[in-house]
C-alpha cells in the first residue's frame, strides 16, 4: 500500500515530463516548416533527388510522376503542360517556375488550380522541385 501511494505521484511526473518532451519536438517542427517570402535569389536549382520525394508526394497527382500529366484528374478546367517538353520548357526561367510554385498559379498568370505553396514549403524544398522539374525536359 505504502509503496503504491509513492510510487503513482512519480509516475505522473514521469508521463508529464514524457509528455512535454513530444510537444516541444512538435513545436520544433512546426518552425522549420516556415513560409518563406517566395523571392528566387541566387543558383535556383537544388537537389533534384529530394525534390523527387516532394514531388511525388504534393505534385505528381496532377503533373505526372515525370510531368507528362498522364494522370486524370477531376475540375481541372485548364490541365497543367507537359513539363517534359523541352520546347515549352525552354521558354521558362527558373525564377518562373519558382514563383509558380511558391505563389501559385494566378499570380503568374497561370490557372488558379495550381496550388501556392510558399506556406508549406521552404526557399530549398522550391529549388529542390526546380531542379527535379527541369530534369523531366533536360532544359
Ligand atoms: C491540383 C492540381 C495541381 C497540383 C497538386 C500541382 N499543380 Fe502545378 N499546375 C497545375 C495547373 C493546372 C497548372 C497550370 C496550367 C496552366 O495554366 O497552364 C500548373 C502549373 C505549374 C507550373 C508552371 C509551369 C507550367 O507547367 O506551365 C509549375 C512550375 C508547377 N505547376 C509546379 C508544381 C509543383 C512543383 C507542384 C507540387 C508542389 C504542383 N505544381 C502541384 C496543377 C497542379
Amino acid at each position: 500500500m505504502t509503496t503504491c501511494r509513492s510510487i503513482a505521484p512519480a509516475l505522473i511526473a514521469v508521463l508529464t515530463l514524457a509528455g512535454s518532451i513530444a510537444l516541444a519536438q512538435v513545436t520544433e517542427q512546426d518552425t522549420a516548416l516556415a513560409a518563406n517570402d517566395c523571392t528566387p535569389q541566387g543558383e535556383l536549382r537544388g537537389d533534384p533527388a529530394r525534390g523527387k520525394e516532394l514531388h511525388l508526394q504534393d505534385c505528381a497527382e496532377c503533373h505526372g510522376e515525370t510531368g507528362k500529366v498522364d494522370v486524370i484528374v477531376m475540375h481541372m478546367d485548364v490541365p497543367p503542360k507537359d513539363q517534359s517538353d523541352p520546347a515549352y520548357m525552354g521558354t521558362l526561367t527558373d525564377a518562373f517556375l519558382y514563383l509558380a510554385i511558391c505563389r501559385g498559379g494566378a499570380p503568374v498568370g497561370r490557372s488558379i488550380v495550381m496550388p501556392a505553396w510558399g506556406d508549406y514549403y521552404s526557399d530549398q524544398d522550391i529549388k529542390d522541385l526546380v531542379a527535379h522539374i527541369r530534369s523531366f525536359s533536360g532544359t
